[in-house]
Order: C-alpha cells, then sequence, then structure tokens
C-alpha cells in the first residue's frame, strides 16, 4: 500500500531530507503536543478511537497513521482473528457492511447464511454476511474497507485500502516511533512516543472456533512476545526494534470486555490492562461487584452513559430484560452516576470513558429522550470535573484542543508547552522548515496523491496541517481538497 505516485512522495522526501540522505536531523516542525513522556494522571489521556475514524475509514493504516500525526496520546486497532489466526486490526467478526465484500463474487463461497451466533451471551441470527473467521488471511487482504455512512464522514477513501494485520500496525506504529526521534515541536521538544491499545474483540467467539478455552488471549498475547512485549515485563518492554535500530518502546495497554478474558491476562502476563464496561458486565456496575475486580485490571472504560444517566436507564435504553434484580441489590445496587470515578478511584483503579464523538455527530450519551444540545466542550468538561483518566475520541484534532483549553496552564507550566495552542492558528514554523504548502497542494491531482499526502503527513505532521487549513477556511476546504482528487 505505497503512495500511487512514488516520484511524487520520493520528491517530498528529497525535500525533505536533503540536508541529510542518509539520516535525516531533527527537523523543527509545527507540533501539536508537548513531549517525550506520557501526560501525567491528572491530565487526562486521549485515546484515538480506531485511529481518526472521522477523516479515514476505521481500522485502516492511513487511519492510524493520520492519529500518530496528530499526536494522540494512545491508538486502538480492534484485533479479530482470521480462519488461519492471524490477527488482523477490524471492528466486527462481519465483513459486511465494512468492506466490498458483497461485490466480490469470488468470496460467495464464504459467505453465511441462516445461522445463529453467540456474542456476548447474545444470541445472533446472521441471515446473510461474511465472517472474518471464514476467511484466510491472503484472501482477507484483497478486500477494500469501506468507510461506515455517518455525520460527515467522508467517503471518498471507501476502497482505497485493506485491512491491516496486526504485524502491518505494529510495524507502522514503529516506524512511526523511529522517526519520532528526528522530528522535534518548534518549542524544540520530542513529540511524544505513541501508545498503543490493542482490543481484543470477542474473546469467547474466538476461543471457541480455536478449539481451547483461552485460544484468543494466547494468540494475541504470542503477536505481542514477537515484537518484544513480552507477557513476563511490566507495562514495557526493554528493548524494541525498528528494522535493526533499537528504538524507544511504545506503551502498551491491553484491553477487552470479556471479564474472563482480562482475568486470564491479569493472571498470565505483566501487560497493563483496561477492562470495558457497559451492560454486558452489569454485576462490575455494583459496590460489591466493582470491589471484587480489584487488581484485576489497571483500568476502568465506561461506557458514558453509566457516568451520566447511569445504569438502570441504560438498561432501560437497551430494552435488557435478562438481568437478575436479586443478584444486584445482594451486591449493594448499581453505583450511582455520579459515584462511579470517585468510588472505582478509591479501589485503586484509573478511569477512562468511551467515546466522545466528533462535534459532528449527536453526543450519544443515552439520554433517556434526545441528548440536550450540548457542546463536545460541555461533555468533555463534565468528566474532567469527574476526575476521569482517559477517553476513547473521535474528532482527534478538536479533542486535543478542548483539552489543551480546559488544561492549558497546567498543560504549559508542567511540559515547557510554549504555544500550547498553536494547532489552530497557522504558524511560521511551517516556513521555517522550509516546506512550501502552495507547491505541495499545486501538486494534488485526480485519483493519485492522497496516499503520498497521508504518509507524508507521517513525516511532516502534515495531517495537522491539513486540519489547519480546514479550521481556519472552514470545514469545506478540505472536502474540496479531497474531493477533486
Ligand atoms: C465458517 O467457519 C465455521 C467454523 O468456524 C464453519 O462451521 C462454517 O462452515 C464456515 N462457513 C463457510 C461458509 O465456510
Ligand atoms: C435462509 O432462510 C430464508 C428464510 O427462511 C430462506 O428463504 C432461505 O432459502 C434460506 N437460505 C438458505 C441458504 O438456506
Ligand atoms: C532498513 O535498514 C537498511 C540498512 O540500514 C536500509 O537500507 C533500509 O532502507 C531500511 N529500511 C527501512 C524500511 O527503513
Ligand atoms: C486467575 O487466578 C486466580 C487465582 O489463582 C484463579 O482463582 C482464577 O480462576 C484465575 N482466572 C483465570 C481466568 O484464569
Ligand atoms: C438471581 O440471583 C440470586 C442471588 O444471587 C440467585 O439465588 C438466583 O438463582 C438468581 N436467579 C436467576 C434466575 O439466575
Ligand atoms: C437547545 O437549543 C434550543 C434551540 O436551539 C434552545 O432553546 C435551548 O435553550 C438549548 N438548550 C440548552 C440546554 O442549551
Ligand atoms: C512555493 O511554490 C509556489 C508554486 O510552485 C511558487 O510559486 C512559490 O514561489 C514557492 N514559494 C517559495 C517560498 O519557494
Ligand atoms: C510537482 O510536480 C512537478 C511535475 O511533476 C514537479 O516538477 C515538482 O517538483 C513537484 N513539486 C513538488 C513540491 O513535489
Amino acid at each position: 500500500m505505497g503512495p500511487q505516485n512514488t516520484s511524487f512522495f520520493n520528491t517530498l522526501l528529497f525535500q525533505l531530507f536533503a540536508a541529510n540522505a542518509q539520516v535525516p536531523e531533527p527537523i523543527t516542525l509545527f507540533g501539536t503536543s508537548t513531549n517525550d513522556i506520557a501526560p501525567e494522571p491528572e491530565i487526562p489521556l486521549l485515546f484515538g478511537h480506531r485511529g481518526d475514524k472521522i477523516n479515514l475509514p476505521e481500522h485502516t493504516i492511513p487511519a492510524y497513521e493520520m492519529a500518530m500525526a496528530s499526536a494522540i496520546d494512545y491508538i486502538e486497532p480492534d484485533l479479530v482473528l482470521t480462519k488461519d489466526q492471524v490477527p488482523v486490526c477490524f471492528h466486527d467478526i462481519f465483513l459486511h457492511p465494512g468492506t466490498d465484500v458483497k461485490e466480490r463474487p469470488e468470496f460467495d463461497h464464504l459467505k453465511t447464511t441462516n445461522r445463529t451466533i453467540k456474542l456476548r451471551d447474545v444470541t445472533h441470527y446472521i441471515t446473510s454476511n461474511w465472517l472474518v473467521s471464514n476467511f484466510t488471511w491472503a484472501e482477507l487482504k484483497t478486500l477494500r474497507v469501506i468507510q461506515k455512512a455517518k455525520g460527515i464522514r467522508p467517503k471518498y477513501f471507501d476502497r482505497m485500502f485493506g485491512i491491516p494485520s496486526f504485524d502491518e500496525f505494529m510495524e507502522i506504529a514503529h516506524r512511526y516511533t523511529w522517526k519520532q526521534q528526528f522530528i522535534r515541536n518548534y518549542d524544540g521538544r520530542k513529540r511524544p512516543i505513541i501508545g498503543l491499545m490493542p482490543e481484543l474483540k470477542h474473546a469467547r467467539y474466538h476461543d471457541a472456533i480455536g478449539g481451547s478455552q483461552h485460544y484468543m488471549v494466547e494468540t494475541i498475547v504470542k503477536a505481542l512476545e514477537k515484537w518484544g512485549y513480552s507477557r513476563n515485563e511490566k507495562a514495557k518492554p526493554s528493548r524494541c526494534l525498528y528494522n535493526g535500530t533499537e528504538i524507544p518502546c511504545n506503551p502498551m495497554l491491553v484491553q477487552a470486555l470479556d471479564p474472563v478474558a482480562v482475568e486470564y491476562l491479569r493472571n498470565t502476563t505483566t501487560y497493563q490492562l483496561l477492562c470495558l464496561m457497559d451492560t454486558a458486565n452489569l454485576r462490575w456496575l455494583t459496590y460489591k461487584g466493582m470491589a471484587e475486580m480489584k487488581g484485576k485490571t489497571d483500568w476502568l472504560c465506561f461506557l458514558k452513559s453509566l457516568l451520566f444517566t447511569g445504569t438502570p436507564a441504560q438498561i432501560k435504553r437497551e430494552s435488557l430484560v435478562d438481568w437478575n434484580k436479586t443478584e444486584i441489590e445482594e451486591l449493594g445496587g448499581f453505583i450511582k452516576p455520579n459515584k462511579i470515578v470517585p468510588y472505582a478511584k478509591k479501589l485503586g483503579f484509573k478511569v477512562a470513558v468511551h467515546t466522545i464523538y466528533s462535534s459532528w455527530e449527536d453526543s450519544e450519551r443515552g439520554c433517556a429522550v434526545r441528548c440536550t444540545n450540548e457542546t463536545k466542550e460541555q461533555e468533555m468538561h463534565y468528566f474532567f470535573k469527574m476526575g476521569v483518566n482517559g477517553f476513547f475520541v473521535e474528532g482527534i484534532e478538536e479533542s486535543i484542543k478542548i483539552r489543551q483549553e480546559y488544561f492549558g496552564k497546567k498543560l504549559i507550566s508542567k511540559w515547557g508547552m510554549a504555544g500550547a495552542n498553536s494547532l489552530f492558528t497557522v504558524d511560521s514554523s511551517a516556513i521555517a522548515c522550509n516546506f512550501n504548502w502552495t507547491a505541495f497542494t499545486a501538486n494534488i491531482s485526480k485519483g493519485d496523491n492522497i496516499l503520498a499526502i497521508l504518509q507524508a503527513s507521517i513525516l511532516i505532521n502534515a495531517a495537522s496541517a491539513l486540519v489547519k487549513i480546514r479550521r481556519i477556511q472552514s470545514f469545506n476546504t478540505v472536502l474540496e481538497l479531497i474531493g477533486i482528487m
């Protein structure tokens, strides 16, 4: 998946690295973030939900690259397994409508019809679809990803990118980390090392296919060990390599919704763990139930409605009928929405929420009627005030901006973040690094160069430049820019 117009890309590379063709000198660039360390706990971390899924199709290499270029703290690949046990980055076990599989007659024979499947204790009836687990990696990688139709997400990129394997994801993450050594924010600081937070999707479903109890966890741990994340080393491995060169290791946070998978990971690895919390695990939303989880995970990440309208309202919203009121009462009842964060923190957990959407989409907090017309700022402030430590966000640039504005003084004094708000104003650093945007954008032509731009964004942080243009000249500018290609 290289750039289609390589000569253009090479020209760009040459321009950037002309001064030293082998090892680029540190380049001073307009950066979006602060430092080479992750923010301290009181400044919440931002997790790029499925990459930068607002601008690009979720879980594609360009979506991950865009998120990295925007200097998000962590990026999230969801993981499912192919028929030949290759972990791949995809949200669903179904391939339609997230890919072009329906338009590919060569895969008709792999279609699943009229079959029931059990996921998260809920039985789904599949009338007609394709399962990732029926495709080998060789077959799966020929499919093209389709952006889910929602809000203003551009459909322009449909059918341009494939589903990445987890190895491909790690490759670009390590490549980016390697490049980070040569890139400085314009205040002279190194850019932060991006954190990685793979999520094991549907562990029990994959265990059943694999034929052993902790099949999925073991498969993913093997994949992680291959990249230096030994199950016996705390949080970070001691040594990571990119193309034979030692690089700083990316922080790694492994997540799952399945309590058994999380507990097994805790029992058998030293990884940092994040457990997703929604109505699938009602027991854990009670006083005694949450206390039982103490020590079994580092993070609890709540569906945000649980901290807003609360668990009973969410149960009602999802029309859940099959839950045991007696059991919940015996466990002390559901924790009140505004008490969940302090209670979880008292038990020693870090607390995160999912998901804060783009300001162009409904907040979907699960309000009983329609959600109030609060702004995204108001929504994030609500959780900042509660002391939430991490946010799954979409609309990465604006999320970073909201955090900067809220914690601005603290961020600046802690990390000497000169120009913390530079992201949303054109600054002279683009000129300082001799980058000619006029020439660059002049060369964008029909159908060919978007990949080069995305690739280039990794080198020069052009993703934020694109967003800068969008902010300054209205949203349509980028769509037009993209639309002309
Ligand atoms: C898909 O895989 C399952 C086993 O996981 C198998 O039972 C089924 O026959 C396969 N379906 C197709 C269409 O190959
Ligand atoms: C699936 O079920 C539908 C409705 O019952 C039926 O019309 C169809 O023929 C079935 N398809 C297959 C492949 O069995
Ligand atoms: C890997 O390293 C070799 C030797 O230093 C170099 O020739 C090659 O271009 C590098 N590959 C990448 C993808 O950086
Ligand atoms: C984890 O270890 C505890 C203590 O040994 C054990 O009781 C529990 O069953 C284990 N859980 C899993 C999922 O392996
Ligand atoms: C509900 O929970 C109570 C207490 O834990 C238990 O005795 C009862 O069997 C449960 N009922 C069902 C239907 O599972
Ligand atoms: C929501 O919008 C309506 C009309 O645009 C306005 O009247 C109302 O005050 C707003 N509510 C809040 C809570 O901002
Ligand atoms: C940037 O590129 C444009 C178009 O190629 C050119 O007209 C302009 O002179 C260049 N600016 C600089 C500072 O080199
Ligand atoms: C733009 O394309 C032209 C023609 O291919 C080339 O001469 C020029 O160097 C390119 N400019 C940039 C900035 O890549």
